[in-house]
């Protein structure tokens, strides 16, 4: 399984890459905003820190526009790919961008019927989102279940990023699930690999150790 970062905040990116755990970047325009800084220059800052994917998304809503803005996103960094959202329009400029080679990120996806939409279109990626769908009280983990006996069965060539990932249970359910990807935010991975039982064991064993070595 593979991890991706989903922030735009290069030293995130640059202190989880040095732990050997990030496997690409996702962004979306409310995570670029929030960093204040150059839309292009902070992906190619980011595309430069890791050679996994690093999706960088669309503003256009029309197909033709969203090809155009497209074509520019992808030549920031050869391991960069377009983020198109789930809609007749973004279907259109995936299958457009599949046939020119360009890997594409189907975002804001909340159904089974949106993925296959996706897959079928010729995503290279698509992302339902998890903590999205919990928040309206919709089974998120079974929809990723679903999206993966999908692809397994009729062999799309698609990979599931499972997205909104806000709690270590929804990361452990996807996983356990299938998703071939999670984007995880920064502020969650030290809740990944935090437990108050390590640092209450560490604790005693270094109390005990002083013990003998005064
Ligand atoms: O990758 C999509 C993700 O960033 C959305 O997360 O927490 O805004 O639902 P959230």
């Amino acid at each position: 399984m593979k991890f991706f970062l989903d922030t735009a905040n290069v030293d995130d990116i640059r202190r989880i890459d040095s732990l050997g755990l990030v496997d690409g970047v996702t962004t979306n325009p409310s995570i670029i905003a929030k960093e204040g800084r150059d839309f292009e220059e902070v992906i190619k800052e980011i595309a430069s820190i890791t050679s996994g994917p690093v999706s960088a998304e669309v503003i256009a809503l029309k197909a033709d526009e969203m090809v155009a803005e497209a074509h520019q996103i992808s030549k920031w960094g050869e391991n960069v790919v377009v983020k198109i959202p789930m809609t007749e329009e973004g279907l259109k400029a995936v299958h457009i961008l599949s046939q020119e080679g360009i890997k594409t990120n189907v975002t804001l996806i909340f159904s089974v019927s949106q993925g296959l939409m996706a897959m079928k279109a010729g995503a290279t990626f698509i992302s339902p989102f998890i903590g999205r769908l919990e928040d309206i009280g919709s089974n998120a983990t079974e929809l990723i279940a679903d999206l993966r006996k999908i692809i397994d069965m009729y062999q799309f060539d698609s990979e599931i990023i499972a997205a909104s990932i806000r709690t270590p249970y929804q990361l452990e359910s996807v996983s356990k699930l299938g998703a071939h990807i999670a984007t995880i935010p920064g502020e969650l991975f030290p809740k990944l690999w935090t437990h108050p039982l390590t640092d209450q064991g560490i604790q005693s064993f270094l109390a005990d150790w002083s013990k003998f070595n005064k």
